[in-house]
């Protein structure tokens, strides 16, 4: 993956790419005057904001997002619980017993290894965080991964526990921003790791190769060569 490689030229190359693909099926579709009750995709071509119907480009940003949001994210979160539960058989025992356990399981291990490294802000006043005065017009990294870490709010923090708040857990953000996509992604990964546990009576990590991690933007598993068991 290119993002993996650090390459920001070629990931420039495959943003404009990716724009462009869109771009066409959304003019396509306006020409052809898709109803907006179609699907999601046509009404945006019917939304106004600001008193003004959304401009294609605008569009094109609202749906990267939509997409990416979920593609990259499911891709990089079914990858890490996989190499979770391969790597920590005591956890992958437990959760076969009792599946009902999943759901907080899954938050859990992807509060230790987030499937989504960092988002970006800009202020717009100043403002203080912790002992930190920023002026306003910074621009700010929230890192998701060190802050679901944080030692102030998570005892033994690298630690999978039983016992933690889920609403300590920022897996899916916080504020007006926290992800509408999260009872989805939810059961998604629920759905995911059933089936996978069910379709095996064990896996575990290949002794043949070694799994290589993605690096940021990109999080979760470039290459995760698993070893699975039906017997
Ligand atoms: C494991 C999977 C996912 C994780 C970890 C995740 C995480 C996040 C986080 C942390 C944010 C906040 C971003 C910010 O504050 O700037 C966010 C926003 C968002 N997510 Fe997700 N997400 C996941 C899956 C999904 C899915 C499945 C969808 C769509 C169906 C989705 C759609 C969105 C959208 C549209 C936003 C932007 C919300 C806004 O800016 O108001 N996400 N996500």
């Amino acid at each position: 993956m290119a993002a993996g490689a650090g390459d920001r030229e070629r990931l420039a190359e495959l943003a404009r790419e990716f724009e462009a693909q869109v771009e066409a099926l959304l003019v396509e579709r306006r020409e052809r005057r898709v109803s907006p009750v179609a699907d999601v995709t046509a009404s945006l071509l019917h939304e106004r904001g600001e008193g003004r119907p959304l401009r294609i480009e605008e569009i094109v940003s609202i749906l990267r997002n939509w997409t990416v949001g979920e593609v990259g994210t499911i891709a990089a979160a079914v990858g890490i619980l996989a190499g979770y539960l391969a790597n920590n058989p005591d956890l992958q025992r437990q959760l076969r017993a009792e599946p009902g356990r999943l759901p907080y399981a899954i938050d859990e291990i992807l509060r230790l290894d987030g499937p989504l490294v960092a988002n970006r802000r800009r202020t717009t006043c100043p403002v203080t965080l912790g002992d930190h005065p920023i002026e306003a017009g910074q621009h700010l990294s929230i890192v998701w991964i060190a802050a679901n870490r944080d030692p102030d709010v998570f005892e033994d923090p690298d630690e999978f526990r039983w016992d933690r708040d889920p609403a300590d857990n920022l897996l899916y953000g916080a504020g007006i921003h926290v992800c509408p996509g999260a009872p989805l992604a939810r059961m998604e990964l629920r759905v995911a790791m059933e089936e996978l546990l069910r379709a095996t009576t064990w896996f575990e990590p290949a002794e043949s190769e070694h799994a290589h991690r993605a690096t940021s933007p990109a999080a979760g598993f470039e290459r995760l060569p698993l070893r699975m068991h039906r017997d």
